[in-house]
């Protein structure tokens, strides 16, 4: 299946998006990651506010649009079935992604925005396979190391609380028009997503299994 999740910053999309991969056999495309992976890339030639994707980031700003629009359509042209969690983010990017593939699943998390900072500035993520941790909802085993590869667990530049506060503000701005545009489509479906991560993903699943 072809999947878009949608959700603001610590709704759980990228937690919710492994047990997608696990249990579909899809490819998790994610903006997040593939923007972390190339922090320092130079593109300073491109003219605009900042020189790599990571001064954006760490501000909690979003980068241009041109910059991650590529990132997407490369990795959708390779994929059969996918997740793709972090784009599109304001309404440029929507109308790009309409372009590029169809969809079989819109599912937006909604979580409010308490619960989104006290997820956000708990988490831990590991610094080898980025996978998601959390100092109280989501341990690992064993203390400060990453169950599935071992790494250290640390925490995000963007996790600090100005920039989580910056990053809920620019969704508010731009995101949550996005979620409005899709919401009248017949594969939308929101998700409770302040329940327990185990009820947030029984929901998704059946939402998902409906469209099979
Ligand atoms: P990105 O990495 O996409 O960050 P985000 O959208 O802010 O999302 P997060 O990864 O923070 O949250 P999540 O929803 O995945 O939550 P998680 O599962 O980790 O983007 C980072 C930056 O890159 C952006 O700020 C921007 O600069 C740039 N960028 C990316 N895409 C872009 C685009 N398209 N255009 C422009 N710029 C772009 O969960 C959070 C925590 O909560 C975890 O600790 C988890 O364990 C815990 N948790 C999850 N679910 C539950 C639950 N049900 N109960 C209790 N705890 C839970
Ligand atoms: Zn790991």
């Amino acid at each position: 299946p072809k999947i878009l999740l949608l959700g603001p910053p610590g709704a759980g999309k990228g937690t919710q998006s492994s047990n997608l991969v696990s249990e579909f056999g899809i490819e998790h495309v994610t903006t997040g990651d593939a923007l972390r992976s190339n922090k320092g890339m130079d593109i300073s030639d491109l003219g605009l506010e900042y020189d790599t994707p990571g001064e954006y980031m760490d501000r909690g700003e979003l980068v241009p649009d041109e910059v991650v629009t590529a990132i997407v359509e490369e990795a959708l042209t390779s994929a059969d079935g996918f997740v793709l969690d972090g784009y599109p983010r304001n309404l440029e990017q929507a109308e790009e992604l309409e372009t590029m593939t169809d969809l079989d699943v819109i599912a937006s998390l909604s979580v409010g925005e308490e619960e989104l900072v006290d997820r956000l500035t708990g988490r831990r993520v590991c610094s080898d396979c980025g996978e998601n941790y959390h100092v109280e909802f989501d341990q690992p085993d064993a203390d400060g190391v990453c169950d599935e590869c071992g790494g250290e667990l640390i925490q995000r530049e963007d996790d600090q609380e100005e920039a989580v506060r910056n990053r809920l503000d620019v969704f508010a701005e731009n995101t949550e028009p996005v979620i409005e545009y899709y919401s009248d489509r017949e594969a939308f479906v929101e998700i409770d997503g302040e329940q327990s991560l185990d009820a947030v993903w029984a929901d998704l699943k059946d939402a998902v299994e409906d469209e099979l």
